[in-house]
């Protein structure tokens, strides 16, 4: 490894200067110039996707010239985890998965080098957290055997790229970046500078080589991943795993991908015997429903591609004495506060002296416009003491003026409720129009949330 000029690097931003700077001219911060190897220009430059595609490139084509070859993507034996990658791994490319600890990282990619060692693929699983011991005690739970799995505990990146070019696996596993070690850098492990020499090196070794490499990646107590948000430009594709460590659900998804949409996820359910995946989402989210109990309202929720029927759950009570409490978990704390604004003012609801405690059930963070009318009528349905039925369900985003507003893909949102058995779906009146079917289920247009209060109270 040829090293080279050195340069500064803001901490806080990732501005580079070729000399020090005691405030950072970019955002401003004061003392966060830190010295850094120039090595990672040119892991920079062959970290773009450039070459593999500079063949075609070399001279302008005209676009119908191009010859097009379907991209040869892995298919693993988890369809979750291949929807959330864009239908497979595309070979080479460097994919993050973040996640809290104690979620179930390791024990995912444990799995997923068991399946590709299986079929065909050479896995290197490196581990600065684990002895082989442990992770060969977490194999042999989850029953994973495999001849070409190959288990290295292992912190320094030196060691790490000689295993490599001796080996050559298809697939490498980092678990985690922010343990491993590249020596030629001075700061400590875990350091942003520590992270980002390691990251521009594995994308290197990903390109240069054609292996695909996943990498672990802490994540602070923000819910970011460790490091600079530069980690995130740099790799191909994110995934975040989350979910509440209390209960058994996990959810997959992916942030950013060069090579699929994103807003993807993937359910999986960890047991005694690892992750299992979960191809019917809806049914556990609505499965310890209480029907037709006050305050619960089954919403039509798009994560990605895929429509998720989730149950909004709230209970409205007399504030007893002084402020008002408004909690919401699973859901955003100001849209929850828009919506009870706008059922005061348009519905004529009574609730600044009522206390509100909101939640969606399973664990899933809803955050779409489309889950308002469902949200709004679990308000009313525990004000008032009036339960909806269960074979009910909701779309639709409500403005300010109270007008139920059209939301997007209603095609398919309406056939999964029809799937999983509902009778009726009250949708956007604008949304009416937008199919020729027949369904079975009885589709309702709304205009107002006072128009949905009349209809269903
Ligand atoms: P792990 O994969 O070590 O988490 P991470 O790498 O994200 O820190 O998973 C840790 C948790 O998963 C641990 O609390 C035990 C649980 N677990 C199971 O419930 N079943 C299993 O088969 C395994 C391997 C782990
Ligand atoms: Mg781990």
């Amino acid at each position: 490894m040829a090293k080279a000029k050195t340069k500064f690097v803001c901490q806080n931003c990732g501005y580079v200067s070729p000399k020090y700077l005691g405030r950072c001219p970019n955002c401003g911060v004061w003392n966060q110039m830190v010295e850094e190897v120039e090595r990672s220009e040119t892991a920079k430059a062959s970290a773009t996707p450039s070459r593999r595609v500079s063949d075609l490139t070399s001279k302008p084509v005209k676009i119908g010239d191009v010859s097009f070859e379907k991209e040869p993507r892995v298919k693993t034996q988890m369809g979750e985890l291949n929807r959330v990658l864009g239908g497979g791994i595309v070979p080479g490319s460097l994919i993050l998965i973040g996640g809290d600890p104690g979620i179930g990282k390791s024990t995912l990619l444990t799995q997923v080098s068991g399946q590709l060692a299986n079929t065909g693929g050479k896995v290197l699983y490196v581990s600065g957290e684990e002895s082989a011991s442990q992770i060969k005690m977490r194999a042999d739970r989850l029953g994973i055997t495999g001849d070409d799995l190959y288990l290295y505990p292992q912190t320094d990146m030196s060691y790490i790229r000689q295993t490599i070019d001796d080996m050559h696996p298809d697939y490498l596993i980092i678990d985690s970046v922010q343990t491993m070690d590249e020596p030629e850098i001075t700061s400590a492990v875990g350091s942003i500078s520590q992270i980002r020499e390691v990251t521009a090196e594995l994308m290197n070794i990903a390109k240069q080589q054609n292996i695909t490499i996943f990498v672990v990646g802490h994540v602070t107590k923000g819910g970011a991943i460790a490091g600079p948000k530069i980690l995130e430009h740099m790799v191909d594709t994110v995934l975040y795993f989350e979910g509440d460590t209390n209960h058994s659900y996990r959810i997959l998804r992916s942030v950013k991908n060069r090579f699929g949409s994103t807003n993807e996820i993937g359910i999986f359910e960890m047991q005694t015997k690892g992750l299992i995946e979960v191809a019917n989402p809806s049914e556990i989210f609505l499965e310890e429903r209480l029907v037709d109990a006050n305050g619960s309202a089954v919403v039509v929720s798009m994560e990605g591609t895929r429509p998720i029927l989730v149950e909004i759950q709230s209970l409205i009570t007399p504030t007893v004495f002084g402020n008002a409490k408004r909690t919401a978990t699973g859901l955003d704390h100001n849209r929850v506060s828009v919506i009870m604004a706008v059922l005061e003012k348009r519905g004529n609801l009574m609730l600044q002296n009522q206390d509100a405690y909101l939640k969606s059930t399973g664990g899933v963070k809803l955050d779409e416009p489309a889950i308002d009318l469902a949200l709004a009528m679990s308000i009313v349905s525990s004000y008032k003491n009036m339960g909806i039925s269960g074979t009910d369900c909701f779309v639709g985003e409500v403005g300010l003026t109270g007008e139920v507003r059209r939301v997007n893909r209603i095609d398919q949102r309406v056939n999964e409720a029809e799937k999983l058995g509902f009778k009726r779906i009250f949708i956007p009146k604008n949304n009416l129009g937008d199919w020729s079917k027949k369904n079975k289920i009885q589709i309702i247009g709304v205009s107002t949330v006072a128009d949905a209060m009349h209809k269903i109270f």
